[in-house]
């Protein structure tokens, strides 16, 4: 059995006012949830702000992305030692908007991943693809190759300890969701991707979605077969509607 796991990817919104009413609000409202794993990625700057909030609920945080890099002369960056210090658990790593936006690839990705990984953070790998990319029926190609960029530099087993997150770029911040079926379709590629090289690895392995997820939409997309929870932008950042999400797992 996999547990859901519903993430609130908050992109680069709030401050720490606003962050102090949001988790307040998933607080109060958490008991409701009864499936399924909380989790919130604040901005770097808010972790330490969350990490006092959430002490002592079952509620985790993680980071938005992570440095390639342990230690170091990297301006900027910050290493996935430092987030586990702080308590995160999770690390999402290979964001569509890192990738077109900042140019990361599926190599650089990859290495992310490792490092998030040998920190004894749990990455969430997001793959995805463009909109041209869906209407050029290559999808799985595409699904295909961003995965295999941690497979070839790891080997499989690492997702024994990893969550995928596939998110559609088509469908992020737009409003347009796949349907059920369609994200069905690519979970079940990812699924059968990896079992062909462990089936283990393969019925183990949480897969979330992402792409305009909602409180009307969520419950029959967590309803198929291989959905096994969500990666929430927009409505994360409503306590109420990110609850909703996490109680649509309940049944
Ligand atoms: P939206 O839920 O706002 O479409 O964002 C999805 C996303 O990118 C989560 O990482």
């Amino acid at each position: 059995m996999r547990q859901p796991l519903v993430a609130g990817n908050w992109k680069m919104n709030g401050s720490s006012g606003s962050v102090t009413a949001l988790v307040e609000g998933i607080k109060a409202g958490i008991d409701a949830v009864t499936a399924a794993e909380m989790t919130v990625c604040p901005p770097y700057v808010y972790i330490p702000q969350v990490a006092t909030m959430l002490a002592g609920t079952a509620i985790s945080f993680g980071a938005q992305d992570v440095s390639d890099q342990e230690a170091g002369a990297y301006t900027g960056e910050v290493a996935p030692g430092m987030l586990f210090d702080v308590g995160c658990k999770y690390a999402i790593v290979g964001h569509s908007e890192r990738r077109s936006i900042y140019g990361e690839s599926d190599e650089f990705t990859a290495r992310k991943f490792a490092a998030a990984q040998n920190a004894g953070l749990v990455p969430i790998l997001c793959v995805g693809e463009l909109l041209e990319e869906r209407e050029q029926g290559i999808t799985e190609q595409v699904v295909e190759r961003q995965l295999d960029a941690v497979i070839n530099l790891e080997g499989v087993g690492v997702f024994g300890t990893a969550v995928i997150a596939y998110e559609p770029v088509w469908a992020i911040g737009t409003g347009k969701t796949a349907t059920p079926d369609q994200a069905q379709e690519v979970h079940a590629f990812i699924r059968a991707r990896l079992a062909g090289l462990d089936q283990a690895i393969a019925d183990g392995v949480q897969i979330l979605y992402g792409g305009s997820m909602n409180p009307g939409n969520a419950a029959e997309l967590l309803a198929m077969q291989d959905i096994d929870g969500g990666l929430i932008g927009g409505a994360s950042l409503k306590p109420d509607d990110f609850l909703a999400i996490g109680k649509a797992a309940n049944n």
